[in-house]
Order: C-alpha cells, then sequence, then structure tokens
C-alpha cells in the first residue's frame, strides 16, 4: 500500500510535519512515520529564538540541527521556523535593557548567523511571523518598537543577503480565508513587493481550532497572492473543535475538512501543506496554555499510536 509521502512525491505535493526533537530521539515509531508518510520538516520549535539563544552571545543549535539534519537525511525539504516573531522569545531579553540600534544589530546578526549556518540545509524560512494584528493594524512588537514598521524589509533583506537561494516566508494566522486580516496582509505583502523587498512567498499557518476556515473562501484567498506573484503553503496545519461543541462524527467531518483544503489548494496552485506535527499525541492543543480545556485534542493524521485516521486517507486520496 502506498504511504502519504509516496502519493504525495508522485504527484510532486510537499507533504511535512512539525517536528520535536525530543520524539525524534526517544520514540522510533516517531522518526519511522514522519519520515516515511511526509516528505517535508518544519522544527516546531527548535529554530525559534528562545530555544536557540541561552545567552545574548551564544547559539544552541543541538536541537535544531537533530530535526534539519533529519530532514536532510530523509530526503526532505525543510522549512526553517522562524526568524522574527514576538512570541518565544530568549528568558534574558526581559532584563536586556537595550537601546534601538543594539536590538537592530543583535536581530542582524542573529537573522545572518542561523541563515547562515543552514544555506544549504534549509529550503524555505519564515522570516517574519505574525506580524500582523487580528484587526489587520501592524502588531506593536519589541521589533516593531525597536526598528520602527520597516523592520519587515530590514528581516527580509538580512536573510536573503546571506541566503539567496532560500524562499522567503512571511508567515501568519487567522489569515486562511478572505477577512480583514488577510486583506491587511494582502496590502502588507504588496507594499513590500513593490519596494523590491525581497519576499517568495506567504504561508498561511491555518490552525483549523474550532472555527473551520471556508475552503472556497482559502482557495480564493491563495489565489489572490499568487496574483501578486508570491508562492502560497499551508505551514501549520491541524483541524479541532471547540471542547464544549465536538460531533459526534468528529473523526468524519474533520477528515471531510482536510480533503476540502488539500482541494482547495491544489485547485488554487498552491503545492504545499504541513501539518502541526505527526500525531495527535505530539499536538501543541494538549499542552499550549489552556487549549486543552478549550478544543477537541485531535487534530492531525495520525492517532496516539500512530494509527491512520479518516484525514490521513482522505489527505491521501485527494492528491
Ligand atoms: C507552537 C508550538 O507548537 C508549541 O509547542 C509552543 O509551545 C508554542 O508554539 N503559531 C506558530 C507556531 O507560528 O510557532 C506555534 O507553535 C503555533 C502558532
Amino acid at each position: 500500500e502506498s504511504t502519504l509521502r509516496d502519493v504525495a512525491d508522485e504527484r510532486e505535493f510537499t507533504i511535512g510535519t512539525a517536528i520535536d526533537p525530543d520524539s525524534l530521539r526517544r520514540d522510533p515509531s516517531y522518526w519511522k512515520t514522519a519520515s516515511s508518510e511526509f516528505n517535508a520538516v518544519t522544527p516546531e520549535n527548535a529554530l525559534k529564538m528562545g530555544p536557540l539563544r541561552p545567552s545574548r552571545h551564544t547559539y544552541d543549535f543541538r536541537d535544531a540541527d537533530a530535526v534539519v539534519n533529519f530532514g536532510r537525511e530523509n530526503d526532505m525539504t525543510v522549512r526553517g521556523h522562524t526568524l522574527v516573531w514576538h512570541n518565544q522569545k530568549p528568558e534574558w531579553f526581559q532584563a536586556w535593557d537595550y537601546t534601538d540600534e543594539q536590538l537592530r544589530q543583535f536581530l542582524r546578526e542573529h537573522i545572518h548567523t542561523v541563515v547562515g549556518r543552514y544555506r544549504e540545509t534549509v529550503d524555505a524560512w519564515d522570516v517574519v511571523n505574525e506580524a500582523v494584528a487580528d484587526d489587520g493594524s501592524m502588531r506593536r512588537t519589541v521589533w516593531s518598537d525597536a526598528l520602527g514598521e520597516d523592520y519587515l524589509e530590514e528581516a527580509f533583506t538580512w536573510a536573503r543577503e546571506v541566503n539567496p537561494d532560500a524562499d522567503l516566508y512571511y508567515n501568519d494566522y487567522g489569515a486562511d480565508e478572505i477577512n480583514e486580516k488577510s486583506d491587511a496582509i494582502y496590502d502588507l505583502l504588496e507594499g513590500l513587493l513593490e519596494r523590491d523587498v525581497p519576499i517568495d512567498g506567504v504561508g498561511l499557518q491555518l490552525h483549523a481550532l474550532g472555527d473551520h476556515p471556508d475552503p472556497d473562501s482559502i482557495a480564493e484567498n491563495i489565489e489572490r497572492f499568487r496574483d501578486l506573484g508570491l508562492e502560497v503553503q499551508i505551514t501549520e496545519m491541524d483541524v479541532a473543535f471547540h471542547a464544549d461543541d465536538v460531533p459526534a462524527d468528529a473523526l468524519e467531518i474533520q477528515a471531510d475538512y482536510y480533503r476540502e483544503v488539500v482541494e482547495a489548494c491544489l485547485e488554487a496552485g498552491c503545492d504545499t501543506i504541513v501539518t502541526w506535527d505527526v500525531h495527535d499525541a505530539n499536538s501543541w492543543l494538549r499542552s499550549f496554555k489552556d487549549f486543552g480545556e478549550r478544543y477537541s485534542g485531535d487534530p492531525l493524521l495520525f492517532d496516539d499510536r500512530y494509527e491512520r485516521k479518516p484525514a490521513y486517507y482522505a489527505v491521501r486520496d485527494a492528491l
């Protein structure tokens, strides 16, 4: 029987998964499933600034290397996630009394070092993650405060300087369908392109938690970004339900939704979907904040014991 990866390879489709390095080391079923069923990886946390920067002048690349090397050894595409984000910054940041220029130099050095280290091994970077607030305004963060609103332009330029071959992405959540936020991101990216900022694509996270964005609207949204000349990837997909409103046939509804998204993606000319980890037991919904109480916690293609779920077959059949 063909694996999901076999079918995706055949169709030249990229089907990826987020990867957690501890599971990789500890659990043979984890890496076996990841490498036989997916042809792409994204380190789920290991390339974020917090995990990478134990102190202001040092790096700890062990976890990031483990995931990136796993991907390369298994001929998988590697997405680097993420260089500039307001979350998961290092703890010591809080106590650092920096000047704006110091922070700018710090970020520049960070991007140069990290992108440079993985020049041969990371195919695409989420250069900036979640810069737009839910109402469509620019999110105020340490980066926008210190570098000014033009920080996106600088970040993309610094990444391109070190790796002209990697595809450079803007990545965000809640912008999967046509709405206020995706409108704002559209305007933002259109502006960057007009100013010749080196950006290649937009990542739609597609955390369908409770509310499931309309697949037709997703297709339309993908098309408009592609018309701007950008690639579009679905970068962090998972499908859950509100905990107090889980339908009896949740697994079937989940499978239908995954299938509709694959179809929307194909129809609109997107060639990549990444799920946010391999199996339900590793989903961030189980451990993040109060998400365990808010959402059903079985959002992925494989269940806790690595059994293929209806959603798995739905994706495989749709490809
Ligand atoms: C999540 C991880 O899955 C968790 O393990 C971590 O505790 C918090 O971050 N948007 C993103 C991802 O871009 O990096 C987030 O990942 C989920 C939301």
